[in-house]
């Protein structure tokens, strides 16, 4: 089941369970913890005297009160000392516990808010990682759909090198395509400047696509250049084609499996855009089998897309992370992958 990052307050998530980040005593504080606390309402205080407190990296549960939430799981992070003192470890071990908590607890929705990345200082970067890589590996395995909350922008940082890589790959490649239609491109530097200049002695007509160098499947492009085929058909080609099992690939696209039956079932199913390219990733496709894919439900890779450019740079590199992706999506203030 899917990871979703989000940009919320985790207070008004409606999932079977919400995350605390709280202190040993469990008896609320600031932060998000005292959201939580202030929105659930007394009883959950009440509820956490009879508790006995929490150790750092472990995990205790609640009912939630006047939460839309069923459960609050409280759970204590480290306090960050630089880094050389374990806080990875138990930060990892809030991840896991409370994860088999919400588990034990028969609960198929959680929310996470950043644990550590407030008062106890943990860098939000290193956070947001540790985050993902916990979480990322148990929806693989469990039939549970699991949210990152990020309160601030900041949370989404993702390394500084990949930031400037994918800006500078939008940058270069971003176009207006009426403009290009007419031989004209964007003037520079930066995604804000909207001048356009004409294209030396170029036709619209005649400007060639992006060359990108790709090791191309021959067993993939001849299912893909059937593409009377319509998506369902060719996504199951494809995924025997990979040889990994069904399960394996809607959960590495990020996919619900409510949408996975309808794949299967509703042949009048047509997928949107995000999930063809959800499903992209997940069969790790090239830049010319992505785009043979699409065209199965007549869409396209857009240059003047910001989140199409983003995929496009993605799949250039051979780099198909969908939680890298979509890390990188929500810092561009794209919608991610697989919703
Ligand atoms: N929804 C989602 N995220 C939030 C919200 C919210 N409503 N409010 C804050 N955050 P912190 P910690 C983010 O300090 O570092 C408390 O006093 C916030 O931006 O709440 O684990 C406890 O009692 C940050 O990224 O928790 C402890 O004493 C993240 O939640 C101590 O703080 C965690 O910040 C725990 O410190």
């Amino acid at each position: 089941m899917p990871l979703y990052i989000v940009r919320h307050d985790i207070t008004k998530m409606e999932c079977d369970a919400i995350v605390n980040a709280a202190n040993k005593s469990l008896l609320g504080g600031g932060g998000v913890d005292g959201c939580i606390h202030r929105a659930a309402g007394p009883k959950l205080f009440d509820e956490c005297l009879t508790l006995g407190g929490c150790k750092t990296g472990e995990a205790k549960i609640t009912k939630g009160y006047n939460l839309p939430a069923k459960y609050v799981i409280h759970t204590v992070g480290p306090v960050w000392d630089g880094g050389t003192n374990g806080e990875k470890a138990l930060l990892e071990s809030c991840y896991k516990k409370s994860l088999e908590l919400a588990k034990a607890h028969g609960c198929t929705s959680v929310a996470f808010p950043l644990i550590s990345s407030g008062v106890y200082g943990y860098p939000k970067d290193k956070a947001l990682s540790v985050a993902v890589s916990i979480i990322s590996r148990f929806v693989l395995e469990n039939d549970m759909t699991v949210y990152i909350v990020v309160f601030d922008k900041n949370s989404y940082k993702i390394s500084k090198e990949l930031m400037e890589d994918v800006f500078t790959y939008i940058d270069d490649n971003y176009a207006d395509e009426t403009a290009l239609r007419y031989g004209y491109k964007r003037r520079s530097a930066s995604l804000n400047n909207l001048f356009y200049e004409p294209i030396e002695g170029k036709a619209s007509n005649d400007i060639a696509p992006q060359t990108v160098s790709i090791d191309t499947k021959r067993e993939l492009i001849d299912i893909l250049s059937k593409i009377d085929e319509n998506f369902a058909i060719t996504l199951f080609k494809l995924i025997d084609a990979r040889g990994i099992s069904d399960v394996e690939c809607y959960k590495k696209a990020n996919v619900s499996k409510q949408t996975w039956y309808k794949i299967l079932n509703d042949a009048s199913y047509r997928p949107s855009k995000n999930t063809v390219l959800s499903f992209a990733i997940a069969l790790e496709l090239s830049l010319v089998e992505t785009e043979k894919l699409l065209a199965t439900v007549g869409f396209a890779l857009s240059k003047s897309s910001k989140f199409d450019l983003i995929i496009e740079y993605f799949i250039v590199k051979g780099s198909y992370d969908i939680f890298v992706i979509n890390e990188t999506l929500v810092a561009f203030d794209q919608p991610c992958l697989g919703i």
